[in-house]
């Protein structure tokens, strides 16, 4: 069945939204825990906690199916050589569905037997989710680019992943044993993993960040095909992208270039192009009126044949 571009087009923005609220879903979670920290913003109960959580894996399973429902072409971000920020998106769901289904009241009874382990264990698959999910969302660029944007939500997560450790403030009720406070301590190396987390979100506000976080995890051998319309450039200068004509260096093709093995090459072809192409798009620069596509990949790389 075809669908027409419309159709297509809607869908694939659809995802996108289901995406940013899994990452919300899963930042609020962290910022408002189940039990009362220093730092939280305030306590969720435990029923509404779960529920949040439910509703974080669906909408991020929805992510990732309805994006490769809407273009095929994002299987090749499924495949080993697919980059960084996108193996961040997906083991973050990979551990989104170890702090969901495990954590249902019959399954946890049966898994941890007393409490303490299951919370450590829960808070130590949040600590590593929450800075990759960050990451795979900044990367993108789709909602958070720009370095006050990304240094608000990268922020947010770090001060969610420190506000973890603050523990249970000391409740003023009589009720309340001395040591309780005591006894919620948490082992050094979660204080650790936590603290490294939150450095990791910070890390994001490193310029070339996400030029990093695009590279591929292997290298990959067959380019993919683009069709680069030069009618719809117009606007934009030469030298802007054929730098090398500046100097008369090279004449040969961009990608003929950047996936040669020159060694003076900084980033991989997929990385180096998408951030540059994709970055004027998304945020285009003053005197540009109008922008190029900012989502699918059909519109650059045409469709699967
Ligand atoms: C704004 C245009 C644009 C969009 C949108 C776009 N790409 Fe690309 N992509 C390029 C360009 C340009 C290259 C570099 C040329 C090349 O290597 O084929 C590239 C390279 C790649 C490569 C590496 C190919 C190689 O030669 O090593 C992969 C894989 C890729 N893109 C996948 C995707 C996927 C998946 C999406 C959608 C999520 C996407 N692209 C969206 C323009 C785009
Ligand atoms: C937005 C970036 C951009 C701008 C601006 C741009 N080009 Fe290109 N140009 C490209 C890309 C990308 C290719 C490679 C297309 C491909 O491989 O399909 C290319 C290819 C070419 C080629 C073919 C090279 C070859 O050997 O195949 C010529 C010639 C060319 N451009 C000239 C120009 C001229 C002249 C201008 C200014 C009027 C211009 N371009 C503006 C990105 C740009
Ligand atoms: C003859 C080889 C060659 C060709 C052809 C070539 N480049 Fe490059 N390009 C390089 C090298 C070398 C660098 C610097 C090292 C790096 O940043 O990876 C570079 C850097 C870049 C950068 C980063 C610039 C910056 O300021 O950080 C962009 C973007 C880029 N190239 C785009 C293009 C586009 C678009 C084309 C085609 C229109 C093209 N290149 C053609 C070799 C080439
Ligand atoms: C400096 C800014 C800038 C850069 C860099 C840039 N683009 Fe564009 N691109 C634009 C603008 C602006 C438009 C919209 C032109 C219009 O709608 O008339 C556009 C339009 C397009 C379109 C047409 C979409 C459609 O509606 O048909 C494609 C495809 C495209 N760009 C691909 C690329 C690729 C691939 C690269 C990298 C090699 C690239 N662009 C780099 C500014 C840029």
């Amino acid at each position: 069945m075809k669908f027409p571009a419309t159709v297509i087009a809607f869908a694939w923005e659809i995802a996108q939204v289901l995406g940013a609220l899994a990452a919300v879903a899963m930042l609020a979670l962290c910022v408002a825990p189940v039990r009362r920290r220093r730092l939280a913003v305030a306590p969720l109960a435990l029923p509404r906690h779960e529920l949040v959580g439910w509703v974080a894996l669906g909408t991020a399973l929805g992510h990732v199916l309805l994006s490769i429902g809407a273009d095929r072409r994002v299987l090749e971000h499924l495949k080993a050589t697919a980059p960084v920020y996108e193996w961040a998106g997906l083991v973050a769901l990979g551990l989104l569905l170890l702090l969901t289904v495990p954590a249902t009241e019959s399954l946890r009874r049966r898994l941890w037997p007393t409490h303490r382990p299951f919370r450590l264990t829960h808070l130590v698959l949040s600590a590593i989710a929450l800075p990759l999910v960050v990451a795979h969302v900044v990367t993108t660029g789709r909602y958070i680019h720009g370095l006050v944007l990304t240094a608000i939500v990268a922020g947010i997560a770090a001060l969610a992943l420190v506000g973890l450790l603050a523990g249970r403030p000391r409740a003023a009720g009589p009720e309340v044993r001395a040591g309780a406070a005591r006894g919620q301590a948490l082992p050094s190396p979660l204080i650790a993993l936590l603290l490294l987390a939150a450095a990791g979100s910070l890390a994001l506000l490193y310029p070339g960040a996400t030029l990093a976080l695009r590279e591929g995890l292997v290298r990959r051998q067959q380019p993919l095909r683009v069709g680069f319309p030069h009618e719809k450039h117009t606007e934009v200068n030469c030298i802007r992208c054929h730098h090398n004509y500046a100097d008369h260096t090279g004449l040969e093709t961009c990608i003929g270039c950047h996936r040669s093995a020159r060694a003076d090459l900084k980033a991989g072809a997929e990385a180096r192009f998408h951030e540059f192409c994709v970055g004027c798009h998304r945020a285009p620069e003053p005197p540009l009126s109008k922008h190029g596509p900012t989502t699918g990949c059909t519109t650059c790389h045409g469709p699967v044949r």
